[in-house]
Protein backbone atom coordinates (compact mmCIF):
# COMPACT_ATOMS: atom_id res chain seq x y z
CA UNK A 1 0.00 0.00 0.00
CA UNK A 2 1.41 3.57 -0.68
CA UNK A 3 1.70 5.95 1.96
CA UNK A 4 -1.06 7.90 0.94
CA UNK A 5 -3.67 5.25 0.75
CA UNK A 6 -2.32 3.91 4.20
CA UNK A 7 -3.05 7.48 5.53
CA UNK A 8 -7.02 7.00 3.92
CA UNK A 9 -7.44 4.43 6.35
CA UNK A 10 -9.54 4.46 9.69
CA UNK A 11 -8.41 4.93 13.18
CA UNK A 12 -10.02 1.74 14.72
CA UNK A 13 -11.19 2.74 18.37
CA UNK A 14 -12.71 -0.33 20.42
CA UNK A 15 -14.32 -0.26 24.09
CA UNK A 16 -16.59 -3.60 25.72
CA UNK A 17 -19.67 -1.10 25.06
CA UNK A 18 -20.78 2.31 24.30
CA UNK A 19 -18.85 3.93 26.71
CA UNK A 20 -15.68 4.29 24.49
CA UNK A 21 -17.63 6.73 22.12
CA UNK A 22 -16.77 9.45 24.79
CA UNK A 23 -13.05 8.79 23.44
CA UNK A 24 -14.25 8.36 19.88
CA UNK A 25 -16.12 11.79 20.01
CA UNK A 26 -13.09 13.93 20.95
CA UNK A 27 -11.01 12.24 18.41
CA UNK A 28 -13.65 13.29 15.25
CA UNK A 29 -13.99 16.78 17.20
CA UNK A 30 -9.77 16.92 17.27
CA UNK A 31 -9.28 15.48 13.77
CA UNK A 32 -12.42 16.34 11.84
CA UNK A 33 -11.02 14.70 8.79
CA UNK A 34 -10.40 10.94 9.39
CA UNK A 35 -12.12 8.30 9.05
CA UNK A 36 -13.04 6.26 12.22
CA UNK A 37 -14.33 2.83 12.87
CA UNK A 38 -15.66 1.86 16.70
CA UNK A 39 -16.29 -1.36 18.00
CA UNK A 40 -18.70 -2.10 21.07
CA UNK A 41 -17.83 -5.45 22.09
CA UNK A 42 -21.60 -5.86 23.52
CA UNK A 43 -21.85 -9.20 23.60
CA UNK A 44 -19.22 -9.86 26.38
CA UNK A 45 -19.63 -6.38 28.41
CA UNK A 46 -18.98 -5.85 31.34
CA UNK A 47 -14.79 -7.00 30.80
CA UNK A 48 -14.33 -5.08 34.39
CA UNK A 49 -15.43 -8.25 36.20
CA UNK A 50 -13.68 -10.49 34.11
CA UNK A 51 -10.08 -12.06 34.82
CA UNK A 52 -7.09 -10.94 33.29
CA UNK A 53 -6.80 -13.80 30.78
CA UNK A 54 -10.57 -13.44 29.58
CA UNK A 55 -10.19 -9.51 29.47
CA UNK A 56 -7.08 -10.15 27.05
CA UNK A 57 -8.63 -12.72 24.95
CA UNK A 58 -11.27 -10.28 24.65
CA UNK A 59 -9.27 -7.50 23.38
CA UNK A 60 -6.97 -8.89 21.48
CA UNK A 61 -10.11 -10.42 19.45
CA UNK A 62 -11.55 -6.70 19.10
CA UNK A 63 -8.19 -5.51 17.96
CA UNK A 64 -7.84 -8.12 15.05
CA UNK A 65 -12.21 -7.85 14.06
CA UNK A 66 -10.85 -3.94 13.36
CA UNK A 67 -7.72 -5.04 12.02
CA UNK A 68 -9.87 -6.72 9.28
CA UNK A 69 -11.47 -3.91 8.74
CA UNK A 70 -8.48 -2.32 7.67
CA UNK A 71 -7.01 0.66 10.16
CA UNK A 72 -3.90 2.75 10.35
CA UNK A 73 -4.11 3.07 14.49
CA UNK A 74 -5.44 1.43 17.43
CA UNK A 75 -7.39 3.05 19.94
CA UNK A 76 -8.58 1.02 22.91
CA UNK A 77 -10.77 3.24 24.58
CA UNK A 78 -11.52 0.86 27.26
CA UNK A 79 -9.46 1.61 31.05
CA UNK A 80 -9.82 -2.11 31.54
CA UNK A 81 -8.34 -3.27 28.06
CA UNK A 82 -5.54 -0.87 28.43
CA UNK A 83 -4.61 -1.41 32.21
CA UNK A 84 -4.77 -5.31 31.31
CA UNK A 85 -3.93 -5.68 27.96
CA UNK A 86 -2.22 -2.87 26.17
CA UNK A 87 1.08 -4.64 25.91
CA UNK A 88 -0.44 -7.61 24.53
CA UNK A 89 -2.14 -5.18 21.70
CA UNK A 90 0.97 -3.42 20.88
CA UNK A 91 2.51 -6.54 20.09
CA UNK A 92 0.03 -7.97 18.58
CA UNK A 93 -0.53 -4.85 16.54
CA UNK A 94 3.25 -3.93 15.69
CA UNK A 95 4.01 -1.96 13.54
CA UNK A 96 0.41 -0.09 13.94
CA UNK A 97 0.61 2.31 17.37
CA UNK A 98 -1.69 1.33 19.69
CA UNK A 99 -2.90 3.97 21.98
CA UNK A 100 -4.49 3.18 25.42
CA UNK A 101 -6.15 5.74 27.63
CA UNK A 102 -5.30 4.84 31.22
CA UNK A 103 -1.98 7.41 30.84
CA UNK A 104 -3.51 10.20 28.96
CA UNK A 105 -6.03 10.27 32.25
CA UNK A 106 -3.83 9.83 35.07
CA UNK A 107 -1.92 12.86 32.44
CA UNK A 108 -5.09 14.91 32.94
CA UNK A 109 -5.40 14.65 36.51
CA UNK A 110 -1.78 15.24 37.87
CA UNK A 111 -1.97 18.45 34.97
CA UNK A 112 -5.29 19.46 36.77
CA UNK A 113 -3.53 19.78 40.29
CA UNK A 114 0.58 18.54 41.06
CA UNK A 115 0.99 17.16 44.01
CA UNK A 116 -2.88 16.56 44.79
CA UNK A 117 -4.75 14.39 45.65
CA UNK A 118 -6.83 11.88 43.24
CA UNK A 119 -9.66 9.66 43.11
CA UNK A 120 -9.83 6.73 40.49
CA UNK A 121 -13.19 5.61 39.87
CA UNK A 122 -12.80 2.83 37.93
CA UNK A 123 -14.11 -0.80 37.11
CA UNK A 124 -12.83 -3.66 39.55
CA UNK A 125 -10.14 -4.90 36.97
CA UNK A 126 -8.82 -1.56 36.84
CA UNK A 127 -8.45 -1.00 40.55
CA UNK A 128 -6.90 -4.52 40.76
CA UNK A 129 -4.46 -3.61 38.86
CA UNK A 130 -3.44 -0.38 40.45
CA UNK A 131 -3.16 0.85 36.88
CA UNK A 132 -3.76 4.56 37.67
CA UNK A 133 -1.74 4.40 40.61
CA UNK A 134 1.26 3.49 39.11
CA UNK A 135 0.50 5.73 36.55
CA UNK A 136 -0.20 9.00 38.26
CA UNK A 137 2.58 8.15 40.96
CA UNK A 138 4.75 7.83 38.08
CA UNK A 139 3.64 11.35 36.51
CA UNK A 140 3.76 13.14 39.65
CA UNK A 141 5.33 11.36 42.78
CA UNK A 142 3.71 13.97 44.95
CA UNK A 143 0.50 12.68 43.97
CA UNK A 144 -1.72 10.86 46.20
CA UNK A 145 -4.23 8.25 44.27
CA UNK A 146 -6.66 6.42 45.64
CA UNK A 147 -8.82 3.87 43.49
CA UNK A 148 -12.47 2.62 44.03
CA UNK A 149 -14.25 0.35 41.71
CA UNK A 150 -17.82 1.25 40.70
CA UNK A 151 -18.60 -1.11 38.64
CA UNK A 152 -22.67 -0.55 38.99
CA UNK A 153 -21.79 2.33 37.37
CA UNK A 154 -21.18 1.01 33.96
CA UNK A 155 -24.64 -0.31 34.17
CA UNK A 156 -26.18 2.60 34.98
CA UNK A 157 -24.08 3.81 31.60
CA UNK A 158 -25.07 1.60 29.52
CA UNK A 159 -28.84 1.80 30.31
CA UNK A 160 -28.89 5.56 29.96
CA UNK A 161 -29.90 5.86 33.70
CA UNK A 162 -27.12 8.57 34.02
CA UNK A 163 -29.07 10.96 36.18
CA UNK A 164 -32.00 11.41 39.03
CA UNK A 165 -32.05 9.87 42.06
CA UNK A 166 -31.42 6.34 41.40
CA UNK A 167 -28.06 7.15 39.99
CA UNK A 168 -27.34 9.92 42.29
CA UNK A 169 -27.85 7.01 46.12
CA UNK A 170 -25.65 4.82 44.04
CA UNK A 171 -22.64 7.50 43.01
CA UNK A 172 -22.93 8.55 46.73
CA UNK A 173 -22.53 5.17 48.40
CA UNK A 174 -19.60 4.48 45.94
CA UNK A 175 -18.21 8.21 47.57
CA UNK A 176 -19.13 7.27 51.03
CA UNK A 177 -16.93 4.23 50.66
CA UNK A 178 -13.68 6.12 49.89
CA UNK A 179 -13.79 6.92 53.70
CA UNK A 180 -13.06 10.89 54.13
CA UNK A 181 -9.88 10.56 51.31
CA UNK A 182 -10.92 14.59 50.23
CA UNK A 183 -10.00 14.52 46.81
CA UNK A 184 -9.00 17.49 44.39
CA UNK A 185 -9.79 15.43 41.21
CA UNK A 186 -11.69 12.62 40.93
CA UNK A 187 -10.65 10.45 37.70
CA UNK A 188 -13.13 8.89 35.35
CA UNK A 189 -11.05 6.16 34.70
CA UNK A 190 -13.89 3.96 32.54
CA UNK A 191 -15.06 5.41 29.77
CA UNK A 192 -18.27 5.00 30.40
CA UNK A 193 -18.15 7.39 33.81
CA UNK A 194 -18.23 10.63 31.61
CA UNK A 195 -22.03 10.12 31.05
CA UNK A 196 -22.56 10.41 34.30
CA UNK A 197 -20.27 13.29 34.96
CA UNK A 198 -23.27 16.01 36.03
CA UNK A 199 -24.11 13.35 38.72
CA UNK A 200 -20.72 12.63 40.20
CA UNK A 201 -20.02 16.35 39.91
CA UNK A 202 -23.51 17.08 42.23
CA UNK A 203 -23.10 14.21 44.60
CA UNK A 204 -19.23 15.16 45.29
CA UNK A 205 -20.09 19.09 45.26
CA UNK A 206 -18.06 22.14 44.24
CA UNK A 207 -13.73 22.03 44.49
CA UNK A 208 -13.63 18.72 43.26
CA UNK A 209 -12.42 18.60 39.71
CA UNK A 210 -13.65 15.50 37.26
CA UNK A 211 -11.23 14.44 34.89
CA UNK A 212 -11.75 12.21 32.34
CA UNK A 213 -9.28 10.49 29.15
CA UNK A 214 -11.29 12.26 25.91
CA UNK A 215 -9.64 14.93 25.13
CA UNK A 216 -6.16 13.81 26.55
CA UNK A 217 -6.44 10.40 24.22
CA UNK A 218 -7.54 12.68 21.48
CA UNK A 219 -4.55 14.74 21.41
CA UNK A 220 -2.38 11.55 22.16
CA UNK A 221 -3.54 10.05 18.83
CA UNK A 222 -3.05 13.57 16.92
CA UNK A 223 0.75 13.70 17.83
CA UNK A 224 1.15 10.27 17.28
CA UNK A 225 -0.78 10.43 13.43
CA UNK A 226 1.59 13.59 12.82
CA UNK A 227 4.89 12.21 14.40
CA UNK A 228 4.35 9.12 12.23
CA UNK A 229 3.47 11.38 8.86
CA UNK A 230 0.22 9.07 8.94
CA UNK A 231 -3.00 12.08 8.68
CA UNK A 232 -5.28 11.90 6.16
CA UNK A 233 -4.63 14.12 3.52
CA UNK A 234 -8.25 15.13 2.29
CA UNK A 235 -10.30 17.78 3.79
CA UNK A 236 -13.61 16.38 3.73
CA UNK A 237 -14.97 15.02 6.72
CA UNK A 238 -14.04 11.89 7.80
CA UNK A 239 -16.57 8.89 7.64
CA UNK A 240 -17.71 6.64 10.88
CA UNK A 241 -18.48 3.56 10.78
CA UNK A 242 -20.32 1.27 13.98
CA UNK A 243 -20.20 -2.11 14.77
CA UNK A 244 -20.81 -3.91 17.57
CA UNK A 245 -21.12 -7.26 18.87
CA UNK A 246 -24.56 -7.64 20.05
CA UNK A 247 -27.77 -5.93 20.52
CA UNK A 248 -27.88 -3.28 17.78
CA UNK A 249 -30.95 -1.38 18.53
CA UNK A 250 -29.87 -0.86 22.10
CA UNK A 251 -26.71 -0.03 21.02
CA UNK A 252 -28.31 2.94 18.75
CA UNK A 253 -30.39 4.29 21.78
CA UNK A 254 -27.76 4.58 24.00
CA UNK A 255 -24.81 5.00 21.52
CA UNK A 256 -26.96 8.14 20.09
CA UNK A 257 -27.05 9.83 23.48
CA UNK A 258 -22.60 10.12 22.68
CA UNK A 259 -22.74 11.18 19.35
CA UNK A 260 -25.31 14.10 20.01
CA UNK A 261 -27.24 12.17 16.85
CA UNK A 262 -29.95 9.84 16.47
CA UNK A 263 -28.75 6.41 15.77
CA UNK A 264 -31.28 3.55 14.27
CA UNK A 265 -30.26 -0.05 14.76
CA UNK A 266 -29.65 0.19 10.56
CA UNK A 267 -26.77 2.36 11.37
CA UNK A 268 -25.00 -0.68 13.44
CA UNK A 269 -23.27 -3.21 11.96
CA UNK A 270 -23.45 -6.77 14.33
CA UNK A 271 -19.90 -8.65 13.97
CA UNK A 272 -18.70 -11.83 15.51
CA UNK A 273 -15.65 -12.11 16.32
N1 LIG B 1 -15.55 1.18 29.54
C1 LIG B 1 -14.70 0.24 30.15
C2 LIG B 1 -13.53 0.91 30.85
O1 LIG B 1 -13.15 2.00 30.47
C3 LIG B 1 -15.21 -0.86 30.96
C4 LIG B 1 -16.62 -1.17 31.17
C5 LIG B 1 -16.71 -2.65 31.39
O2 LIG B 1 -16.84 -3.35 30.38
O3 LIG B 1 -16.63 -3.10 32.55
O4 LIG B 1 -12.96 0.37 31.76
Amino acid sequence: MTVNAHNELPIGVFDSGVGGLTVLDAIRQSLPNEHLVYLGDTARLPYGTKSPASIERYATQAAAGLFEQGIKLLVVACNTASAVALDALREQMAPMPVIGVVEPGATAAVAAHAGGRHLVLATEATVRLGAYRQAGEALDPAAEVREAACEMLVALAEEGWSSGDIAAAIVRRYLDESNGFKPHTIILGCTHFPLLRDTIADVAGSGVLLVDSASTTAAVVRTTLEGNDMRRRADGSGTLRLFATDGATRFARVGGRFLGRTLTYQDIELVDL
